[in-house]
């Protein structure tokens, strides 16, 4: 077991890595060396990602994979996706390809409220506070108005603040329950400066109020943050097309195709076990998205599962639905995302992918995430409800051991020829390739 070690943020990289390598590893200076292949030769954009965080002491990479063909309210775009899964990449790009040619994808946002909350305690009469409260709202917007300024200049803000009283939760709890505009920025800072402003008003208001007896006076603030559960800042994306037209390779039949991949969804609806992997699969396109465009895809996750749950059961995102010969599949998802400020103007690789993007405003973004999310999901619906999961995967499986291997050119061509007409599985590709350097 490795010794505790004291002030270990002061040491230097070198000095970091060394005690990790001389703690950790029975070959330290194979540990280093790996270490050091990973930096950036160049000094400066290794200096960057050193100091995006606290004792870095190498990148870590994740492939960055491109899906073209998406046409979303018929505008072309190339979607970039950070992402190690194999197939999701693919799976996107051949949903992308498959709508292109039926219409694409159509996009609305909805709404763009975020949430910030003040949470409190106050040991007293609620009536007196209402009054208070009514009293001092003015006064705390008022007094964030150095935080709002620039904010206001591009056309955001405070919306309004509540006093919320859920004393029924927990004994003399209440909070300030705030609602603000972020334009293009995610607004964390933002609206986590406002709340801690609001708070402090609070406090230096209440001491003030004669109306208060000295228990009602002295408000207990237990926090101010921001919530990333965010039901009105909702983006909705939708394909549709006459049900004949679903009829491609593996859809001979497209009624059929249709009515079980409506099935499939309302299996998702209704049973939380398959809800949870169906969303997993969204997540998929969602958060390789939001990864390569340098927004907080934790933020994003916790979000939309909360959503997912909104009433009272883990439920599917997405819905479908067969009318009149015409086949409907479509989401509605809460995103709270960002086109400026955090990582995306610091992260060259996300400036990259904004660029590609042809440089988005947030509700732009918004759009583009969704869609990448439903085109996730029916890439894995159409996949689950016709040949399986498995076909694409092991495809992808089988190229991975085949890098594992570091097969020769030949090699490749034997083995992949081999796989066309026999099951791909671990043990079987393994055994394949010893067999062919016998
Ligand atoms: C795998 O990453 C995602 C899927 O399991 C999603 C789904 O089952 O819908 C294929």
């Amino acid at each position: 077991m490795p010794n505790q070690i004291a002030g270990f943020s002061k040491l230097s990289k070198q000095e970091k890595i060394n005690w990790i390598a001389k703690e950790y590893f029975s070959n330290p200076s194979e540990a280093i060396s790996l270490l050091k292949r990973y930096w950036n030769a160049d000094e400066k954009l290794q200096q960057l990602h050193d100091e995006f965080i606290e004792n870095t002491i190498t990148n870590f990479y994740l492939p960055l994979g491109i899906a073209p063909n998406f046409l979303i309210n018929g505008k072309q775009y190339t979607i970039p996706m950070a992402i190690e899964e194999s197939s999701v990449v693919a799976a996107a790009s051949k949903s992308a390809k498959f709508w292109a040619s039926r219409g694409g994808f159509k996009t609305t946002v909805l709404s763009t409220e975020k949430i910030g909350q003040v949470h409190f305690i106050f040991s007293g009469d609620s009536s007196k506070l209402d009054k208070f409260f009514l009293e001092i709202k003015d006064k705390c917007i008022s007094a964030t108005e150095s935080i709002t300024k620039n904010m206001q200049k591009r056309g955001g803000g405070i919306l309004d603040i509540e006093l919320r009283n859920k004393t029924h939760l927990i004994e003399n709890y209440y909070q300030l329950h705030a609602t603000f505009e972020t334009v293009d920025s995610m607004g964390a800072n933002f609206i986590n400066s406002c709340l801690e402003q609001f708070a402090k008003t609070l406090k230096e208001e209440a001491l003030l109020n004669d109306a208060f007896s000295e228990a009602e006076k002295n408000i207990q603030i237990v926090m101010s943050i921001l919530s990333n559960y965010v039901p009105n800042c909702i983006v909705r994306a939708e394909v549709s097309c006459r049900v004949e037209e679903l009829i491609e390779k593996n859809i001979p039949n497209a009624q059929d195709f249709a009515k079980k991949f409506v099935r499939a969804v309302q299996i998702a609806e209704v049973e939380p076990f398959r809800a949870v992997t169906h969303n997993k699969g969204i997540m998929n396109g969602i958060d390789a998205v939001v990864l390569a465009t340098g927004n907080d895809f934790r933020a994003v996750e916790a979000g939309i599962h909360a959503y997912a749950a909104r009433n009272g059961q883990y439920s599917s995102l997405s819905h479908a639905k067969i009318e009149n010969d015409v086949f409907y599949f479509w989401m509605e998802i809460p995103l709270a995302l960002g086109t400026v400020g955090g990582l995306t103007s610091l992260h060259p690789l996300v400036k990259f992918c904004l660029e590609m993007l042809e440089k988005p405003n947030a509700k732009e973004l918004m759009q583009i995430v969704a869609v990448a999310g439903l085109a996730q999901n029916f890439a894995a619906l159409r996949s689950l409800t016709t040949t399986g999961i498995q076909e694409g995967h092991m495809k992808m499986h089988l190229n991975n051991i085949i890098n594992q291997f570091e097969a020769t050119a030949e090699e490749r061509i034997l083995i992949t020829n081999h796989f066309k007409e026999n099951v791909v599985s671990h043990a079987a590709v393994v055994e394949f390739i010893e067999n062919l350097r016998k």
